[in-house]
């Protein structure tokens, strides 16, 4: 379908047009131009607190997170890989137990589960959600199960509601869902406990990594508390092997800026969700779809589309940011490969090799989306 003006288009090919305007895959410059002079008033406030981990700004961001998530307490630790791993041991998994978990999704989700000692068993995913559901993760459980990884993918919503009515404990990764909102919550206070990742290119990001574990139960925040300083809930007795994991000062600082506008920014999320929809994009190539009641943070725009990589080399052409996410799902990764399921994962198998990211961010306009739009018909057009 042509997208442009016809008075651009009369009497020219599309694919003859030069491209007018770059769109890059993510801006996260244009969100936190606004926010200049509060950014350095935090920084400088640190400075002169001369407090630099474990102080009053972690203290408070962690308030902030929790009453936002309407989780009863959030954690800050070092980033989101360390988030997964301490909030699985906070949970009680060790050595002996099975952690099911989506092969499509950042390495990260998987890699923790060696890290506590217990075994990862992938499962599969719905192919147009990108999310696991409770049919595939009813098909990855053993009498060893002892927690499910539900990856809150690209900011979509899993059903984790569905998935714990198996009888099973959620621990929502949310590293991608940040400002996402689903029909009983948002994301981080659906399950057992949740886990964030602040790397800067997230829904809500920090200048450097960060991450945080939420949840409602105490005890459990009152572990990952304990773990994430070495094992010790009073500085002097150390009770277990834990880790040097915190979310620092200045990173907790940063956060506190932005946490009052990450509502307003999935709001731009959605909004260019459906620029893309309005300009025609799913006449295109097939566009990624909500779970039902959710209401994501795109954090990436994942489409799917047949001949994936030849597109992105001619969107990159035309200047627009376009690339795809885990090509190599995780049960196909030399590191985990040991952990390779007996089933076939066709859902995996088919969103990892069609799939391609298109610029998102919370501030993408209409027209950014109709240029989009215009450059993937124009790339239709030229094979
Ligand atoms: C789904 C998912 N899980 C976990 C992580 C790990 O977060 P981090 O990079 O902060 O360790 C990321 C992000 O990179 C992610 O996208």
């Amino acid at each position: 379908m042509v997208v442009r003006p016809p008075a651009v288009t009369a009497g020219l090919r599309l694919d003859s047009l030069p491209p007018t305007m770059p769109v890059p895959l993510f801006d996260t410059a244009a969100p936190l131009a606004p926010l200049r002079a509060q950014l350095r008033a935090a920084v400088e406030r640190v400075l002169d607190s001369g407090r630099y981990v474990l102080g009053p700004e972690l203290a408070a961001f962690e308030e902030e997170f929790a009453a936002h998530l309407g989780a009863g307490h959030a954690v800050g630790v070092a980033n989101g890989t360390d988030a997964i791993t301490i909030a699985l041991r906070a949970m009680g998994v060790g050595p002996g137990d099975e952690v099911v978990v989506p092969s499509f999704t950042f390495f990260a989700s998987a890699e923790a589960v060696p890290a506590t000692g217990a075994t990862p068993v992938f499962c599969d995913i719905d192919l147009e959600t990108f999310c696991v559901t409770a049919e595939t993760v009813r098909a990855a459980l053993t009498p060893r199960t002892r927690a499910v990884i539900a990856v809150h993918l690209f900011g979509n919503v899993a059903p984790v509601a569905e998935i714990e009515a198996l009888g099973v404990p959620v621990l929502e990764d949310a590293a991608q869902a940040a400002g996402s909102l689903g029909a009983q919550g948002r994301p981080g206070a659906l399950g057992t406990a949740a886990t964030f990742s602040f790397f800067p290119s997230k829904n809500l990001g920090a200048f450097g990594d960060g991450g945080a574990i939420a949840t409602s139960d105490a005890r459990l925040a009152e572990r990952a508390r304990m773990l994430r300083f070495h094992g010790s809930h009073d500085k002097v007795v150390h009770e277990q092997i834990g880790y040097n994991s915190r979310l620092d000062e200045l990173q907790a600082s940063i956060l506190r800026v932005q946490l009052p506008h990450l509502d307003a920014w999935a709001e731009g999320r959605r909004a260019g969700a459906r620029h893309y929809e309005h300009a025609g994009l799913g006449e295109l190539v097939a566009l990624p779809r909500a779970t039902p009641s959710a209401r994501p943070a795109w954090h990436l725009y994942v489409v799917r589309h047949a001949r994936a990589d030849a597109l992105a080399r001619e969107l990159a052409r035309a200047g627009i940011g376009a690339r795809p996410y885990y090509r190599t799902p995780l049960h196909r990764q030399p590191a985990l490969a040991a952990y390779a399921p007996r089933a076939a994962l066709p859902a995996t198998d088919e969103a990892a090799s069609t799939n391609l990211a298109l610029p998102m961010s919370a501030v993408l306009s209409a027209e950014q989306a109709a240029e989009v739009t215009a450059a993937v018909a124009s790339a239709g057009e030229r094979r």
